[in-house]
């Protein structure tokens, strides 16, 4: 008999998450007979949950918020990139229900810009605005892809602390008022927005870019408009800008090849399959 294979979102609320329709476009682009299905967990719950879904033919899940760093007690064996993040987004479950941990949301990233804006100047500094879990798992890709100076800002300027002292103090701070000078911006290669701000229902990031030098990418992690006040003015300004939905497409390939033995690809119809669902 030929067991199902299945593997889940978790999450809390759950409702909003863009995974199964982009998982189950690939089990039926790739004639896999599995499902994918969005599974709402809250907090106190994830060990059941964890506990439970092995031994019911789970191959693996995805965590989302608000579960990602609440996981981590829960966790067999981590790659050193969960240990440095301090959160996971992919669980796959072992053969004897043991849980192994990965955080591919920096690595999604990565392969975004790097798909779309091919031409990015890597020797360049990169300007990431942001301190929150998102940032860490950028600046832990960046780092890992050699990125020699990283910049960070952040409204609290004691979380942009914390996150350098979590980098052996690798990282240069930025003050937030000082996030559209010159001397932040002159010689910038790629700026990335991690905070939430430029979201539908967010005030803008307000942040000018005249000072930043023509060949610079700006990208953002908001899909939510997928053209932000911020790209839509650096593109204004003639600046290649990379949206944040690839981040998310491709944060999902190594999860679902893990699990179903596949390496899927990130296409333009799963692009607009995802935007088509609002
Ligand atoms: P995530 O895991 O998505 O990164 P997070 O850990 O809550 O979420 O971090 C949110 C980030 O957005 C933080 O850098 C936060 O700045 P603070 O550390 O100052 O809170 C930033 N952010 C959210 N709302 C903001 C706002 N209105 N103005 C400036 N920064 C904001």
């Amino acid at each position: 008999m030929t067991i199902t294979p299945l593997a889940a979102v978790l999450g809390h609320p759950i409702s909003h998450s863009k995974s199964p329709i982009l998982h189950n476009f690939w089990l039926k682009k790739y004639n896999i007979h599995g499902f994918y299905i969005p599974i709402d967990v809250a907090v106190e719950d994830l060990g059941f949950a964890l506990n439970a879904l092995p031994k019911l033919g789970f191959k693996g899940v995805n965590i989302t918020v608000p579960l990602k760093e609440a996981v981590m007690p829960h966790i067999h064996h981590m790659t050193d990139r969960v240990k440095m993040i301090g959160a996971a987004n992919i669980l796959s479950f072992s053969s004897s229900g043991e849980i192994v941990a990965d955080n591919t949301d920096g690595i999604g990233f990565l392969k975004n810009i790097q798909s779309n804006a091919p031409a990015w100047l890597i020797d360049r500094p990169v300007l990431v605005i942001g301190a929150g879990g998102a940032a860490r798992a950028i600046i832990t890709a960046l780092r890992d892809a050699g990125i020699g100076e990283i910049r960070i800002a952040n409204r609290t300027s004691e979380r942009a602390q914390r996150l350098n002292h979590a980098f052996n103090s690798e990282l240069h701070i930025c003050q937030w008022e000082e996030l559209s000078a010159k001397e932040t911006l002159h010689d910038i290669g790629l700026v990335v927005n991690t905070t939430s701000l430029g979201m539908v229902g967010q005030p803008p990031l307000n942040m000018n870019l005249s000072h930043l030098n023509a060949n610079a990418v700006v990208t953002d992690i908001v899909y939510t408009p997928l053209q932000t006040p911020l790209l839509k003015q650096a593109s204004e300004r003639g600046h290649q800008i990379v949206d944040g939905l690839g981040m998310l497409l491709h944060q999902a390939v190594p999860a679902f090849q893990s699990w179903f033995g596949i390496q899927p690809e990130v296409t333009q119809e799963l692009r607009e399959l995802v935007l088509s669902h609002g």
